[in-house]
């Protein structure tokens, strides 16, 4: 083999390797990559309907298609909590070319520490397990009337006011309640 297939070869090894840490890299810690696209991102705000003096959490902010979104869209203080590196670094550019850089804090972080309580909105895109994981958290920590609303999976048991789609909101604490009332009969 020449220098030139060696390279050839270890480009596509790089490149493989760059992928599946990128992708998947963070699947051990809730979730892997994706980003959200601009058609969920916007039901998954129109169903949330935050305003300009909330506080909206998005756990597991990725690259920031929706934190970005809904800072710009909504006026929304926005914290973007996500564990991995290299995303934060992107979502700290995209946020420096953008005009809302005052109202998106970024904490680079495990969500499972992020303090909801100050929350009226919380978003997610996560793994099932994760989800199921999140819920004791929500459940101590949403305050009343605050939403939660996730893509593609909803919370094991709960009941959402409303789904467009593969987007599930949900609003503390009736959500949970109105399960342990089921179950009580
Ligand atoms: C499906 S992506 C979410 C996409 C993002 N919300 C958007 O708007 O594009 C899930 C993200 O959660 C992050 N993540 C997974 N587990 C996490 C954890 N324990 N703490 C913080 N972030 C986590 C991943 O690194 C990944 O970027």
């Amino acid at each position: 083999m020449g220098p030139m297939e060696v390279a050839g070869l270890l480009t596509v090894f790089a490149g493989l390797a760059f992928f599946v840490y990128f992708f998947f890299g963070s699947f051990a810690y809730g979730a892997g990559y994706e980003p959200t696209s601009a058609r969920v991102a916007d039901r998954m705000i129109r169903l949330a309907n935050p305003s300009a003096s909330d506080l909206v959490i998005d756990l597991g902010a990725g690259t920031g298609e929706l934190a970005l979104r809904v800072a710009r869209d909504r006026g929304s203080r926005v914290r973007a909590v996500e564990i991995d590196r290299l995303r934060t670094v992107i979502l700290s550019l995209r946020q420096r070319w953008g005009n809302d850089r005052d109202r998106v804090t970024i904490v680079r972080g495990n969500l499972f520490e992020e303090d909801l309580t100050r929350a009226n909105v919380v978003f997610a895109f996560l793994w099932p397990a994760t989800m199921a994981r999140l819920r004791p958290k929500l459940e101590r920590e949403l305050r009343p009337g605050a939403r939660f609303v996730t893509h593609y999976h909803p919370i094991p048991g709960w009941v959402p006011y409303a789904t467009s789609g593969p987007v599930y909101a949900y609003r503390a604490p009736e959500c949970w309640a109105s399960v342990a009332t089921r179950d009580d009969t």
